[in-house]
This record gives structure tokens, C-alpha cells and sequence, in this order.
């Protein structure tokens, strides 16, 4: 169909869900949408639980299709063989880049009624304002703001060894050799490559700050690869493996955060996902365990951000589909979703102070914008799918393999770089 005929379409559509939406909840017609997306641990479902109850209130059925796999690597591949085949969910998570890419193809719902409706140019942070946004057309539902550079500790472990917890390089590295030396496992690791690139991204950030940062996995920029700062990041990456000692399998995140739990690890690197996970089990920041910033990138927030898009199709459900979207960004919902999730709000000017200590920082960080911002490579934000899968392999590489010198990785890195470059 040609844009301007879809446009038209669409304006009309969205007439009648904002109508809709509009009405008193008993008075709208129930409707039903399929949601297709990754929240399988006990915690994610919780947090998915929120929203199947707050939309249920407004008429709207979650048909749930969730596809288990950390940071959405198997429903990214069910996703495209669905839309592929015909049969596009109604609604589908969906992160960062990967929102263009999908927006490029022409096949998602275009939501600009329901964002001028419920005012999002005021309500949303700028940045995430930004990531929904497809040539000037706005076309995701902002759910929350995950951040992805935090250091769980067990805080009863550092209590038996008489250990603080870190917040530089050097403090880290100290601490795990002290946690070594007494038996314990210093770090919970998983070799599952885009585990790997989480805690690789911090490692990066602390050592190269968000500049280089954004060089290597934004820019794609090959000459930022030889930076002695991405040496360093690589070392310490190694020496961080070596802290994971025998346990390090190709296992979930949730696993790794089970030894966490379990005190069999004292530290685990991972997005506040995790902390919803703890918490949803009965552990609370501050008591139980400890969230802080990784070593070295306490100004620094690596973000992403969950979204819902709705695919188009042939617009039968597009009143419902622009429903749902407005439904998701009620404060309300918002607070409740966020704080089961560990994520914060999309919504900007709220007041902190109910939030738990990570969920503050990370709120109040993300608020300051700017170059505190960094996008995450391994959750899909910093550069498009194909992209951020082969850099992955590339560090991957690096990781499995240890006679694999750190100069040789990032020639490898440079060379995967220059051909991924725009122009390159
Ligand atoms: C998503 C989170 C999810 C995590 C673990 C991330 O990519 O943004 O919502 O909890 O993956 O699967």
C-alpha cells in the first residue's frame, strides 16, 4: 500500500481506538492481542503479570506467547520466521535498533494519535522519546529503562570475609583474590556470548569511559580497536573469567544468579533485571545484597529500553493495537510494571524517592541525559542486529579461547569493524 494511503488508513483507525480508549473500561469492547516476548523467569514473568492484570482492567486481553532465552536471542529469531510466514504477532518486545530495522520494512503500526494523545513529546525522557521514533513517526510503546553496568554482591559472603564493596577496578581485583584464596567463588559466569558481552561492555566503559565506548560499538569506528584501553578491557576481561573458575558453562542468566543467591558466587555483572529476579525471591537491595555501579562507571548509565511495536498486518486490529499502546504508559502501570521489573519509568519528573537505591540512581542518572548515556551493544541499543551478533562472536572468540592474544582480538575486532562500518 502506498505511505500515503497506509498514513491515511491509519489516521482513521486511530480515530476509533483513541474513541475507544475514551470510554469507561466496562463500556469498551473487550478486545484481544497476542504478545510475543522473552519474560520467562519467575521475576519477568511477575513484572509481565502486572501488565497482563493493569490492561486486563481496560478491556484488553494478553494472549501470551513467550519464548524462553536471555536478552530475547530466541524470540528475535521466532519473530522473523513468524513475520516471514505470515503470521506477525499483534504485539512483540522489541528493543533499540532492531525497532528501526523492523520499522524500515513498512510493517509497523504507526502510533503518532496515541503519542499526541496521551502528550509523550512532554511526558517521555527525551532519549526514549528518540528510540521509538522511525522518520519522524513514532512507532513503539516505551515499557521501562533497564540498566545494564551493576555489580550484584552477596552481601553475607563480603560480611565473612571483611570485604567492601567495590567500586574501582583495583578494589574488585583485591577483593577477588581475597574471595579466591578462601575458597569461594568470586563471580558468577555464564559463557552464553551475550552474558559474556555484558560484562565486557562495563569492563569497556570503565576503562575507555563512553567515548571509545561509542566508537567501537556505535560508530563501528575500526581504528578505535587498537585503543590501549580496549586492550586493557580485554585483559581484564580474561582475568575476570579466571574468577569464575570451574563453573563457567554456557548456562541461563537466572542460573548464575541462582549461585549468587545460593552464596556458591559473591559477585555477578548484570542488568537490573536481575535485581527484580532477587527481589521477586525475597531479597532486598541494601539487606540481602548489594547493587552498585561496575567498578569505575558510577556516572555512567548503560541503558536500554523495552518497548512493545505492533505489527500492522491488515489494520483489523489496529483500534486495539493503538489501545494497548496508550494503556501501557498510564503512570500507574508504569510504576508498578517498572518496579517489578528492576527497571525504572520512561516517564520523565517523577519523584524518586519511593524507588529502591538502584532504581533511584538509575532513575536520577538517566534523567541527567547527555553523555551519561550509553547505549548497550549486547541488548541491541548501541548498533542494529547483524551487527551487534557479529562483534559478539568476535569477543566470544576472545573469551572461549585463552591463547588468543589481546593484540590478535582486536585486529580481529578492527578487521569485523571495517567491513560492518556504513561506507566500510
Ligand atoms: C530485556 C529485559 C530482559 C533481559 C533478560 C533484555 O534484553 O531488555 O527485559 O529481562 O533481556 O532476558
Amino acid at each position: 500500500m502506498p505511505p500515503d494511503t497506509r498514513r491515511f488508513r491509519q489516521r482513521r483507525l486511530l480515530t476509533a481506538g483513541l474513541a475507544a480508549a475514551a470510554l469507561p473500561a466496562a463500556r469498551a469492547a473487550e478486545v484481544s492481542l497476542q504478545v510475543l516476548h522473552w519474560w520467562t523467569s519467575p521475576g519477568e514473568r511477575r513484572a509481565a503479570d502486572v501488565l497482563v492484570a493493569r490492561l486486563a482492567e481496560e478491556g484488553i486481553r494478553w494472549r501470551d506467547a513467550a519464548i524462553p532465552g536471555g536478552a530475547g536471542v530466541g524470540a528475535g529469531k521466532v519473530l522473523r520466521s513468524r513475520v516471514l510466514a505470515g503470521d506477525a504477532p499483534e504485539a512483540t518486545q522489541m528493543i533499540g535498533a532492531t525497532i528501526v530495522e523492523w520499522a524500515d520494512t513498512g510493517l509497523l503500526l504507526e502510533l503518532d494519535g496515541v503519542a499526541r494523545g496521551g502528550q509523550w513529546a512532554q511526558a517521555l525522557f527525551p532519549e526514549v522519546l528518540r528510540g521509538v521514533q522511525h522518520r519522524g513517526h513514532v512507532v513503539a510503546a516505551p515499557l521501562g529503562i533497564h540498566r545494564i553496568n551493576l555489580l550484584y554482591v552477596n552481601l553475607a559472603l563480603f560480611e565473612r570475609h571483611r570485604l567492601a564493596v567495590p567500586r574501582q577496578w583495583d578494589d574488585w581485583a583485591a577483593a577477588a583474590q581475597v574471595l579466591q584464596q578462601a575458597g569461594v567463588v568470586p563471580l558468577a559466569l555464564s559463557r552464553e556470548p551475550w552474558q559474556v558481552t555484558t560484562l565486557l561492555e562495563g569492563l569497556l566503559l570503565a576503562s575507555g569511559g563512553p567515548v571509545l565506548y561509542r566508537a567501537l560499538f556505535s560508530r563501528l569506528d575500526a581504528r578505535a580497536a587498537a585503543d590501549p584501553r580496549f586492550a586493557e578491557a580485554l585483559a581484564r576481561l580474561r582475568l575476570a573469567k579466571a574468577w569464575a573458575g570451574a563453573d563457567l558453562t554456557e548456562q541461563p542468566w537466572t542460573r548464575a544468579l541462582e549461585r549468587l543467591r545460593s552464596g556458591s558466587a559473591a559477585m555477578m555483572v548484570m542488568g537490573d533485571w536481575a535485581k527484580g529476579e532477587l527481589m521477586a525471591g525475597g531479597w532486598n537491595p541494601g539487606e540481602h545484597f548489594a547493587c552498585v555501579p561496575v567498578p569505575g562507571t558510577a556516572g555512567h548509565h548503560l541503558y536500554s529500553v523495552d518497548t512493545l511495536t505492533f505489527f500492522a498486518r491488515d489494520y483489523a486490529q489496529a483500534a486495539a493495537q493503538e489501545r494497548m499502546a496508550g494503556a501501557l504508559l498510564a503512570p500507574a502501570l508504569q510504576a508498578e510494571f517498572n518496579r517489578a521489573k528492576g527497571s525504572v519509568p520512561v516517564r520523565r519528573g517523577l519523584d524518586a524517592a519511593a524507588m529502591d537505591a538502584c532504581a533511584r540512581e538509575s532513575y536520577t542518572l538517566f534523567a541527567r541525559g547527555g553523555d551519561a548515556l550509553v547505549p548497550s551493544l549486547a541488548h541491541r541499543m548501541a548498533t542494529g542486529e547483524s551487527n551487534k551478533d557479529a562483534i559478539v562472536a568476535e569477543l566470544h572468540r576472545f573469551f572461549v579461547n585463552d591463547a588468543l592474544p589481546v593484540a590478535e582480538a582486536q585486529r580481529r575486532l578492527a578487521a569485523v569493524l571495517r567491513v560492518l562500518a556504513p561506507g566500510g
